[in-house]
């Protein structure tokens, strides 16, 4: 086979076979298919797409490409959760161990960030001394004593991937629904969990621009899942605006022990919550909603938080430390009205600037610096009202306040939002 006649097959919008994949694949994991045709590759895809079969054929031939970690120690229904990126979203940090408070194991791999958005992994480091790379011998041993672990991904996991995104990324090759569902399904997959819960972001800050490509992505997705045994439900999710009150890795964090005390925004407080019943019920626990909202007021969840950081070396003391940025800035209304819209896009890539997130993968991040939103869309403001808190470690310009003002919206009419628009099964 060659590279070339696979590339000019799939450009011309023709089916390619199981063995072309596996041929195509294998040989750029082992350095024999460059760098160059892989990109013609991906574009040829992005313009041309691919069959449900090819989806599932290029699935499992990245799965093959690396190490499939085996759960099978530990008891009990494994559940694992994904979401397909964006900004200020620290899920995560919150619905593991509200999942984990109710005896449900939670193994989790999670990334790191980048370009607008941000990553599970960055924000766990800001706890001082949290360690994020297990081997698995202990990830397993701290899932089966604690019920939950959150590392980051191992490099021997779907090497497919590792390669091929990082050539997306450069090659405006990303947003497309075939190599998205592969590379996360193929993860989800080698990661070993029985269950699934994919969040499939949807709005100006995520790859999926409109709802009807979100629904072919989900759907794509769970039957991925679920050609492999494994049970995948998804959730098609609002990602217009930045989730949450923070954008940035340490006030994420902050955020998100404000959640796991039962004292979070009402709006993403809830929103966790019919992730975690979704969760809970992937994993054959029916529970009611008041149910797992009392995991946050009791404590349980926050308990199974503290749990995590410490087997996993985190200072307990250091969770807790504000954000230790020089600069804090206060930008208010100019005028009264309801907030229209918090493009989530422009303020991740605000938030990147300010070095809470990376350009390119090799930068280091300041783990202090972000944005805290006191008004949300749908919300009313008055003129002279306190919009939000901008952290930075430089001297903040008129220009940087003058563009964080431009791009919040503000109208006469309220607007509603709503977090997840659709369950898909
Ligand atoms: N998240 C992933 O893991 N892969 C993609 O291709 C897009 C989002």
């Amino acid at each position: 086979m060659r590279a070339v006649d696979i590339i000019q097959k799939k450009r011309d919008g023709l089916e390619l076979s199981s063995a072309e994949i596996k041929w195509l694949i294998e040989g750029y994991v082992a350095g024999q298919v460059p760098d160059y045709q892989m990109s013609a590759f991906a574009m040829a895809v992005y313009f041309k797409g691919m069959t449900t079969r090819e989806i599932s054929d290029l699935t499992m031939t990245m799965v093959g490409t690396g190490e499939q970690i085996d759960l099978s120690e530990i008891a009990g229904i494994k559940v694992d959760k994904h979401s397909t990126g964006g900004v200020g979203d620290k899920v995560t940090l919150i619905l593991v161990p509200l999942v984990a408070s109710f005896g449900v194991p939670v193994a989790k791999m999670s990334g790191r960030g980048l370009g607008h958005t941000g990553g599970t992994i960055d924000k766990l480091e800001s706890i001082k001394g949290f360690e994020v790379e297990r081997n698995q011998e202990d990830f397993i041993k701290q899932v089966q004593e604690l019920g939950l672990s959150v590392i980051g991904q191992s490099d021997q996991l779907v090497k497919a991937d590792k390669l091929l995104y990082a050539l997306r990324d450069v090659t405006a090759t990303v947003d497309t629904i075939p190599l998205i569902a592969s590379s996360v399904m193929s993860k989800k997959i080698a990661a070993g969990a029985d269950s699934i819960l994919l969040d499939v972001t949807v709005g100006e800050g995520a790859f999926m621009k409109n709802l009807t490509d979100a629904r072919v992505l989900a759907r794509t997705m769970v039957d991925l899942g679920k050609a492999v045994g494994r049970k995948t439900v998804a959730v098609i999710t609002d990602m217009s605006q930045p989730l949450g009150r923070a954008i940035g890795n340490r006030l994420e964090i902050l955020e998100a022990l404000e959640i796991l005390q039962g004292k979070g925004r009402e709006d993403i407080s809830d929103f966790i919550c019919r992730l975690a019943q979704i969760m809970l019920g992937l994993a054959d626990l029916e529970v009611s909603l008041e149910e797992v909202h009392s995991h946050l007021l009791d404590g349980s969840a926050l308990k199974k938080f503290e749990e995590m950081v410490e087997a996993q070396g985190g200072d307990l003391q250091d969770l807790y430390r504000p954000s230790q940025a020089e600069f804090v800035l206060e930008i208010k209304a100019d005028e009264t009205g309801y907030i229209a819209d918090l493009p989530a896009m422009e303020f991740g890539l605000f938030a990147m600037r300010l070095g809470a997130g990376r350009a390119v993968k090799s930068d280091d991040l300041d783990f202090e610096t972000g944005i805290v939103f006191e008004k949300k869309v749908g919300e009313k403001v008055a003129a002279g009202e306190l919009l939000a808190k901008i952290y930075a470690n430089q001297k903040i310009s008129q220009e940087l306040v003058t563009e964080f003002k431009k791009n919040v919206k503000i109208s006469n009419e309220p607007k509603k939002v709503s977090e997840i628009i659709e369950v898909i099964a």
